[in-house]
């Protein structure tokens, strides 16, 4: 996603929000360009790794996972993962890289997840949050498929950039999308997204029963300084993306006194 190494931008204005977001139309050119790419492959995925930090045997739901780059890092790491999208191409292409025996399932971040409550130890949510205007029912249903104690870690859109990289700038306290034009491998897609104010982002987490851990701004992996000399310097300075780790809250300490002595 060039633009935002490249802040403030406006939008293209030619970008047509009735063809956005049709990960099935362009799977190959995102995954490639997102496999090697500064800000998904030096930045946004080492960033959720380290944040997710030892995975070993932790079951871990990737939501939104789109081509399963983020999947295979925690699975080399010893994760147990799983994985959904609502793209049925971008899950085939996480399938040639997981394998066929991967668990992954094309489903909707808006609807109810297929999954047992407690089922996961972590849920992961690369770049896929600000897709949705309501994350209500979402994260509602990420905390149901958390066991007590889980994470959620979440990469989104920074909303001081979703702010500023419009002409006319938008209502900064209201949720609004725009849809902008991208270039993945060489390729032009129009994406449409909800932009929120920072705080719609904590009270949405606070609301569906998550305790805020971590607020994250990183620096890219410095191994992209001299591979992309000028977008790593232009990184390192502005505004990327905005990262979260919340906790579904642990069971309540047993008092161990009783009510009968
Ligand atoms: C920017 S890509 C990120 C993919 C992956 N998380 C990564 O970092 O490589 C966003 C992904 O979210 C998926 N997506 C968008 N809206 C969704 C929704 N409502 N439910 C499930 N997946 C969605 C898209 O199909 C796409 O694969």
């Amino acid at each position: 996603m060039e633009r935002v190494t490249d802040v403030p931008d406006s939008p293209a204005p030619s970008a047509d929000p009735t063809q956005a977001n049709d990960y099935d139309g362009f799977a190959e050119a995102y995954a490639a360009d997102n496999e090697s790419n500064l800000l998904n492959a030096y930045y946004e995925r080492p960033a959720m790794v380290s944040l997710a930090g030892d995975v070993a045997d932790r079951r871990i739901l990737d939501a939104g996972c789109g081509a399963g780059p983020l999947s295979a890092a925690l699975r080399d790491r010893g994760a147990v993962v799983t994985g959904v999208d609502a793209s049925a191409g971008m899950l085939a292409l996480a399938r040639r890289r997981l394998g066929d025996d991967a668990d992954l399932h094309v489903a909707d971040l808006g609807d109810p997840l297929p999954f047992a409550d407690g089922a996961f130890d972590d849920v992961v949510a690369s770049l896929v949050l600000h897709y949705l205007q309501d994350w209500g029912p979402t994260l509602a249903e990420m905390r149901r498929v958390l066991r007590p104690g889980g994470r959620l870690i979440a990469s989104v859109q920074h909303p001081f950039v979703d702010y500023a990289i419009q002409d006319p700038r938008p209502d900064y306290s209201a949720t609004t999308s725009y849809t902008g034009e991208f270039t993945f491998n060489g390729r032009s897609v129009p994406l449409r997204f909800w932009r929120r104010p920072l705080h719609a982002m904590t009270d949405a987490f606070t609301a569906a029963g998550f305790r805020l851990a971590v607020i994250s701004e990183p620096q890219p992996d410095p191994a992209a300084r001299g591979l992309f000399p000028d977008g790593f310097q232009s990184l390192s300075t502005k505004i990327g993306f905005l990262f979260f780790v919340v906790e579904a809250p642990p069971p309540a300490a047993d008092s161990g006194s009783g009510s009968d002595d």
